[in-house]
């Protein structure tokens, strides 16, 4: 058992999340309007993933380094990231909340002739895997999501073989949380005197592009380590100073090249990007290397 607690959250049923999640709100459905399932939507979707929304997620699910493993995605929405481990020779399994998600899913493999182990619906909370199974656990935007966040590491640690890794993705406290969601939100707009100061219910109405999620948390640097205390955690970094706004139906304004160059050029991504790409392994608590150490070792 890990050492983060929130009580709060797991009063949120997982049949709502799960309905949320349903029809106009099935993950990257809102990047066009063409009729999900062909090659050509394939294209324009996985385009804009990794091209505008999310430019840094390439490099950091590292798609191209598990060839043979078997690799689970945990909340595959409509599969764009597991197909790129496929792409790469990793045996791929998939879970979803949703039946909708894995139904897009295998018709987006199929459509791109690639196999998979296995595409199932099935919650985080419980995965339907025997423990030290996995090489590999990956998943983007989605634990945040689960009523009971703490029972999600835990199977995943569970799933995993020793030494086997996982990468994760949730939201954290960057520009635009405490910009749109605090400042915008929840003072100009005077939704935190509408919610009597109960910031989780802002952060629900306002975090998602349609708005109105059952739960979305969003967790501290600190939360996090404590989430993640039962692994050996390799990095937590914060990425993605992302589009400027979002509006209805993602109608995407970038962040203009001047504040992105200026960011870049004092490194604030790290201190205001609103993913964190969380990287941690199954294995015993490694000390960290002191490089005097090293140096007195070595030389
Ligand atoms: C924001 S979407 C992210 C989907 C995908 N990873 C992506 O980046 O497009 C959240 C997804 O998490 C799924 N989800 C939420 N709670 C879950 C749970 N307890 N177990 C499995 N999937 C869950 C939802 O059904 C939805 O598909």
């Amino acid at each position: 058992m890990n050492n983060y607690k929130n009580e709060k959250a797991r009063s949120v049923s997982l049949e709502k999340v799960k309905d949320y999640w349903k029809g106009k709100n099935i993950p990257q459905i809102w990047y066009t309007n063409m009729e999900p399932g062909s090659v050509a939507y394939y294209n324009n979707t996985s385009k804009q993933r990794y091209e505008l929304y999310f430019p840094y997620l390439k490099e950091s699910a590292e798609f191209q380094y598990h060839r043979n493993e078997k690799v689970l995605e945990v909340g595959v929405g409509m599969g764009t990231d597991l197909i790129e481990y496929s792409k790469f020779g990793a045996k791929v399994y998939g879970i979803d909340l949703g039946a909708d998600q894995i139904e897009l899913s295998k018709k987006m493999f199929d459509t791109l002739q690639l196999p998979y182990e296995e595409l199932k619906v099935a919650s985080v909370e419980k995965l339907p895997y025997q423990d030290n199974f996995f090489d590999l656990v990956y998943s983007f935007g989605v634990i945040h999501h689960t009523p009971n966040i703490n029972a999600a590491v835990d199977e995943i640690y569970r799933v995993l073989k020793p030494g086997g890794r996982a990468i994760i993705m949730i939201y954290s406290r960057g520009w635009k949380h405490y910009l749109k969601r605090c400042f915008i939100h929840g003072f100009l707009k005077l939704k935190i005197f509408k919610y009597k100061f109960d910031w989780q219910k802002v952060y629900n109405e306002v975090s998602e592009v349609n708005g109105f999620s059952p739960l979305t948390q969003i967790l501290s640097r600190r939360q996090v380590t404590k989430l993640f205390s039962n692994f050996y955690i390799e990095e937590i970094n914060k990425k993605r100073l992302g589009e400027f706004f979002e509006y209805k139906p993602y109608n995407t304004i970038k962040l203009p090249n001047f504040f992105l160059n200026i960011f870049t050029l004092f490194g604030l991504e790290r201190l205001l990007g609103e993913n964190f790409i969380i990287k941690v392994q199954k294995s015993p608590k490694k000390e960290k290397g002191k490089i005097s150490e090293v140096i007195w070792k070595n030389y």
